[in-house]
């Protein structure tokens, strides 16, 4: 039954220890992951979509979905007047499903948590739905968005109360602190799935990247 394998599937991935093990949790979630999400009533993409809209303007471009999945949110980004938007995922099944919508301008299979392959403000926008989770990424993530997202450009991101409670929360403070980050926006918690009974709640955050990032970060 489908919302068995959903359960399954949502236990196995926050359990998931190495990055290789979530990729091949995620390859096997692909093909039903749409529906299955759907069902849970998954709130992460629209909440992300708001807080875009609201902080980057019409057109901006280029823009990164960080752990993009199936491409949920990729879907609306066109529409929502977002013209090129490109798709960074660990699992390759999932960015299959992705590329099969044909909404992302590029897809990139690479793992958040560790140098990533793109220049310094490479990116107007970034979200990340989802993906600041148990047993996916944590606050180590966060310093390569902030390096390859443009200074006056937006992060959206959700992160999971757990991760936020332990260090996450810390490591804003730290960055705003230092000047690198303003946090813009944080939403109330949320639970991301109404229809799944247990779900630890959520919050969306929206960091603007400082027109003149911290030496730290740029070495
Ligand atoms: C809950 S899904 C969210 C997908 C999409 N953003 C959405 O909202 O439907 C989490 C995604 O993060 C990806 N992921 C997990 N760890 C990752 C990592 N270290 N680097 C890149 N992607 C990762 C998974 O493969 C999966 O597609």
């Amino acid at each position: 039954m489908a919302d068995n394998h959903h359960e399954g599937a949502l236990g196995a991935v926050y359990q998931a220890k190495r990055p290789e093990e979530v990729a091949a949790l995620y390859d096997g979630w692909a093909d039903t992951y749409d529906a299955e999400m759907a069902v849970a009533g998954y709130r992460h993409p629209s909440i992300c979509l708001a807080l875009l809209a609201r902080h980057l303007p019409r057109g901006a471009a280029p823009l990164l979905d960080a752990g993009a999945g199936t491409g949920l949110i990729g879907e609306w980004l066109g529409i929502m007047g977002y013209p090129h938007v490109e798709a960074l995922d660990i699992s390759e099944g999932m960015l299959a499903k992705a590329a099969a919508k044909g909404v992302y301008a590029a897809l990139h299979r690479l793992a958040l948590g560790g140098v990533l392959p793109f220049e310094d403000g490479r990116f107007a926008g970034i979200v990340s739905a989802g993906v600041f989770t148990t047993g996916h990424v944590g606050a180590e993530g966060l310093d390569e968005l902030i390096r390859i997202c443009r200074p006056g450009g937006v992060i959206v991101l959700t992160v999971k109360n757990t991760l936020w409670d332990d260090g996450f929360s810390a490591r804003i403070a730290e960055l705003e602190a230092g000047g690198v980050v303003t946090r813009v926006e944080e939403t109330e918690p949320y639970v991301s799935m109404p229809g799944e009974l247990g779900t630890v709640p959520s919050r969306g955050l929206v960091l603007r990247v400082a027109v003149l990032p911290s030496p730290r970060l740029r070495g």
